[in-house]
């Protein structure tokens, strides 16, 4: 993406709530990825599953799905999680 900023608009009418929105993104992906192991699937030869690489179009793009596991990275990770549902 050229400029991602220009999302938060522009100027006075610039979103007053994007350091927040950032930040409770990257706390979110910095969780998960402190939390779980996310690896490509395996198929039946036990090959990993590349994604397509493909993307959606339109304004929000983004990857079209794809298998993957998403595995507690360790048992303190498990209990963490079990504990919180
Ligand atoms: C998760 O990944 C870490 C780092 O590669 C590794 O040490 C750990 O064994 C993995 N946990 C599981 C459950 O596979």
């Amino acid at each position: 993406m050229r400029d991602p900023s220009a999302a938060w608009g522009f100027g006075r009418r610039i979103c007053p709530g994007r350091d927040m929105a950032q930040w409770s993104i990257w706390i979110c992906i910095a969780s998960v990825l402190a939390t779980f192991n996310l690896t490509k699937s395996l198929d039946e030869q036990g090959v990993p599953i590349e994604p397509s690489g493909e993307y959606t179009s339109g304004l929000g793009s983004y990857p079209v799905p794809h298998q993957c596991d998403i595995l507690p990275r360790s048992e303190a990770a498990r209990a963490m999680i079990l504990s919180a549902a």
